[in-house]
Order: structure tokens, then sequence, then C-alpha cells
């Protein structure tokens, strides 16, 4: 195994689109970032060089660190932020792992602008995929663009003053058939295939807003795996892939030679505000005209290219069903069992709610009080504590002090009733008043080596969307998905227990709930939160504190010697 070296200088660059300047924050100038592609068992250090005037820490999406809780990327839990004009280097390895992740800044809404894909190999080199070895390996990053201020917009959906949105959609950072000001369209993203040849599409969603719906027209995706983790092989003509999640598709280039849209549709039921517009963005997969001469194929560029016919903006059942329909590759060697012993249980709703700050006399009493609305596990909203140290220093340091600064997440919410009725919440979270919301720095403990079962239940309090929770440090098994609220007694026995996906992002249907398994087996402190921008700066999140262990090599080492320090005495630490 070797050690694959990088080095991300993060700065500022101004970009064009839409006629428009933009400020924007990237790794080495590049929107998106460079791709990191190691082989499994590799060594990974990446020096990031902060040239940018932000505080920064980057996140290994993914990524399962075992065992380097340090190396994780979250600011004032796993670390001191980069400052400007530091650096740091985040060491990490990829042992065990195969497929698509990425890494991405894990500041505000930074991660925008600032991500890339980090590609694993299987060891003995693409032949030794478990599908026929592809012809060329293409990593396809839907994301957005944004005029407006990142930081602004992060603080406007917090306070719930401005409406933030995006400007456009992108395909591996071009924003395709949209206009300019003088009437010209964007460049997409382009390409060129070769008839007879099959692509790997190693797509990864970076959005921070929506889930998108991808098609190809004239050709269908062979799914061959999600999240880094090998799937049956599944055969369907649109991918749904919500933020965070990674999806790998093999796509044979078996149509006519011509030119065909690549379309990337934000999907969204109801639409939130009717006056928003539907942000698409295409790109176009072009035949190359490399062919024997003679056979009377034209160069194609000139042909306007054949559009797939999408699905529905509104309609999440394609989104449904793909994720539904995504199973584990039972003859896959490094495959790993679904555990059938549960330890813990906890069900989990997401939701909106408004809750009070102190002070805010008026709160509660009119439509235009001082209440904020947050977004909710279990009616809680996560609140960042206020640290002088990372959390998981003072874990290491001092451990009591840190069980004095959490609340315990609660494992069902205070009122139970149906949570996906939307007759239930007919005027949206404010009014409703469901039940009241708070806000704590919630976290859940677990002792190393527990089997944790959680149940995630959307609600009618939010109507527009499906919901992908993204925990760090771990991959879990998804063991089934329904719509309605959740029975126990009547959706236990959907389980899959056979060949589950495995995942680090899972999708949480609109009204609808999932249910997934993990082993609490890594060692540190781990946000667990949803992956959409905005409901995680509105407090989707809470903390999974897995417990050192008890044998040699099961506790978390010490910091690394070079770890950033947050510019003042840590005075918890030992002499
Ligand atoms: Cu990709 Cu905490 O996130």
């Amino acid at each position: 195994a070797a050690v694959v070296e990088h080095t991300f200088v993060v700065s500022q660059v101004k970009m064009t689109h839409l006629c428009n300047e933009t400020l924007v924050t990237v790794v080495n100038g590049q929107f998106p970032g460079p791709a990191i592609e190691v082989t499994e068992g590799d060594s990974v250090a990446v020096h990031v060089v902060n040239k940018s005037p932000h505080n920064l820490t980057i996140h290994w999406h993914g990524v399962k660190q075992r065992m380097n809780c340090w190396a994780d990327g979250v600011p004032m839990i796993t670390q001191c932020p980069i400052l400007p004009n530091q650096s740091f280097t985040y060491r990490f390895n990829v042992a065990g792992q195969e497929g698509t992740l990425w890494w991405h800044a894990h500041v505000s809404f930074l991660r925008a602008t600032l991500h890339g894909a980090l590609v694993i190999r299987p060891r003995r080199g693409s032949s030794s995929y478990p599908f026929p070895k592809p012809y060329m390996e293409i990593p396809i990053i839907i994301g957005e663009w944004w005029q407006m201020d990142l930081f602004k917009a992060d603080w406007g959906i917090k306070q719930h003053k401005i409406d933030a949105y995006y400007t456009a959609s992108t395909i591996n950072g071009k924003l395709g058939d949209i206009y300019n000001c003088s009437g010209a369209v964007e460049d997409g993203y382009k390409l060129d295939v070769e008839p007879g040849k099959t692509y790997l599409l190693r797509v990864i969603n970076a959005a921070l807003f929506a889930e998108y719906y991808l098609k190809i027209a004239g050709h269908k995706f062979t799914i061959v795996a999600a999240d880094a983790n090998y799937v049956t092989p599944y055969t369907t003509d649109v991918i749904a892939i919500a933020p965070g999640e990674t999806v790998d598709a093999l796509v044979v280039a078996d149509a006519a030679p011509g030119r065909y849209y690549m379309v990337a549709l934000p999907n969204q039921s109801p639409k939130p505000d009717p006056q928003s517009p539907v942000l698409i963005t295409r790109g176009i997969v072009q035949y190359s005209n490399k062919q024997k001469p003679g056979n009377g194929v034209e160069h194609p560029s000139f042909d306007i290219p054949v559009s797939p016919e999408m699905p529905d903006q509104h309609d999440l059942m394609p989104s449904f069903y793909f994720h539904g329909n995504l199973t584990s590759l039972v003859h896959h060697p490094q495959r790993p069992r679904v555990p059938t012993r549960v330890d813990e249980r906890l069900f989990i709703t997401l939701g909106l709610g408004s809750i009070c700050r102190q002070g805010h006399s008026s709160c509660g009493r009119s439509e235009s009080d001082d209440s904020l609305i947050v977004a909710t596990m279990n009616n809680v909203s996560f609140q960042q504590p206020a640290l002088e140290m990372p959390l998981l220093e003072m874990h290491y340091y001092n451990p009591d002090r840190v069980a004095t600064m959490l609340q315990e997440l609660p494992n069902k919410p205070p009122m139970v009733y149906n949570y996906t009725d939307p007759a239930l919440i007919p005027l949206g979270p404010k009014e409703a008043k469901l039940e009241p919301s708070s806000e704590a720095t919630v976290a859940r403990r677990f002792r190393q080596g527990s089997v944790v079962e959680v149940v995630f239940q959307g609600t009618a309090l939010l109507q527009s969307e499906s919901n992908p929770m993204h925990l760090h440090g771990h991959d879990v098994f998804v063991l089934a998905q329904g719509e309605g609220t959740y029975d126990a007694g009547r959706d236990a026995a959907r389980y899959n227990l056979v060949n589950p996906p495995i995942k680090n992002t899972v999708h949480v249907p609109r009204l609808g709930w999932v249910a997934l398994r993990f082993v609490a087996d890594n060692p540190g402190i781990w946000y667990m939160h949803c992956h959409f921008g905005f409901h995680l700066s509105m407090g989707m999140l809470a903390l999974f504190i897995v417990e050192d262990g008890r044998t040699v090599g099961t506790s978390l080492p010490a910091p690394p010697a070079d770890f950033p320090t947050c510019g003042h005495d840590h005075k918890l630490m030992p002499t």
C-alpha cells in the first residue's frame, strides 16, 4: 500500500457565471476541487494550506476513519479549525473500503464550492471489480452555483431572515442550458464516448439544497455501487441521488451515434415556493466519430441532442423505488453480515419546530413574533456548544467535563401521533405547534461494539422533501423503508436481514420512515445529521459518541502531534 499525498491550497478566486463575477472559496483554483484517487489499503496525506479568510475543516465523507476520529474534520467537535494562513495535514487510510466517496469543507455552507471526489479502487486493479471492467471511469459531481455569499445564506437560514437559494444546478461545475445576460447559453458538461464502450459514472451529489433525478436520453444505467458499497446490479433509466449520497453506474454507449442530454433535475414535493425556478442542468453525452472510416457516420456535434423524458419534479416515487431497489452484493467477499442482536433502539422523528430564545418577550404570541424556526430530531434542535477546545480533545483529556455539556438525545418524541398525516399540519410548523421544540447539545453514547437500530421517521412538518441522514465514522445497514408512520409490529417483519444496502447516508422518504442498524465500533464523537445544508444549519444534528473499548487497541489514540490549536491555551490539558 502506498501513501498518496495531495496539497490542497484553499483560496478565494473570482469565477464568472451568468454575467456575474462571484468570489468563491475553492481548492487549487478549481470548482469542483481535485479528485483524490487511491487504492484500497492506501494511506492518504492531504496537506491543507488555508489561504482563504475563513476558518476551515475538511471532512472525508464516508471514510470510516477507524480509530482515527481526529481526522474527521468537524470544527470544534473533532478539531480546531485551520485558521487563515495556517495549514494542517489530514492523515487517514482507506482500508476495507472501495468505491466512490468524496471530500468537502464542513464549515457553514462552504462545501457548495469546496468539494471533490475520493475514488478508492480495489487492490488488484479495476479488473477485480465485481462487474465488467469499464473502458473509462468518470466522476459526475452534481452541485450548485451560488451567487449569494455562502456565510450570509447560512446565517439567513438560521435566523430565518432571508430567503437563501442557489442560482443554478451544475454538473462537474458547468451550469449548462441556462441563458446568461446576453442571451447566450452557458456551457454544459460534455462527456465524449466511443460507441460500444462501457463507462463507469461515479455520481456524487454535492449540492446543499436538493435531491436530483439524473437521466441520459437513450441510455440506461446499471447501478453497481452506492456509498462505496457494491450493490446487486440494478438496471434503471433514472438515478435518484440525495445530498451526500454517491452512486456508481455503468453506462454502455450503445445508442445510435449522436448527442444525448444528461439531465440533473432537482426534485421536491410540493414546491415550497411556486415562484422559485426549476434549476435543472443539462450536460451532453456525445459519441465520437472515431469509427472505421467510410461507415457513413457524420460527426454529430451539430445535431440537436436528444432529450430524456424526466420524472415529474414533484413526484418523489421514483426516488422511493430507486432507494428501495438497492440490495448489497451478496457474492462480494468483503460484505459484512447484518447483526441479528440489537443492543439499543432509537426512534427519531425529523421535523421542524419553533423555539423562543431568551429575552424575546413577544415570542409565540403572534405571527410577527421573535420565535425561530428550527429543524429537529425528536423535537430537539442541536445547539453548538461554546467551547474553547474541540469536544473530542475534551473527551480525550477530561471526559467528565464533556458529560456536563451534553444532553441525551431523547429516543422518542415527547408526544406520539400520526406523524405523516398532512391534515395535522395544515398551516406549517409555526402555526401548528404540535409540540414545543427546544435547543440543546444532544448526544447519544454507545458502548463500543453495541448494535444500534435507528428508525428515522419523517413527519408532515417537513412537507417538501426526503431527508438524507448521514452518520460519520460508520456504514449502516438500511433494513427497510416505508410510507407513513412506522409501526414496529408490522414493519419489523419487513426488514431485509439478508442483503440490505450498506450506506453512510440514509434516504428517509418524504412522509415515510427508514430503519437501519449499525455496529458502534469506532471510538470517538461522530456527527449524525441531515445532509441538506439548510436542515443542518437549522439544527437537524446530534452527536453519536462511541466509548473506548476495554481491550488494547480499542481506545482512541492521542491527537496528532501537529494538530491545529484554536489560538489560545488549552488549560484543560494535563501538563
Ligand atoms: Cu458530508 Cu457531516 O458530512
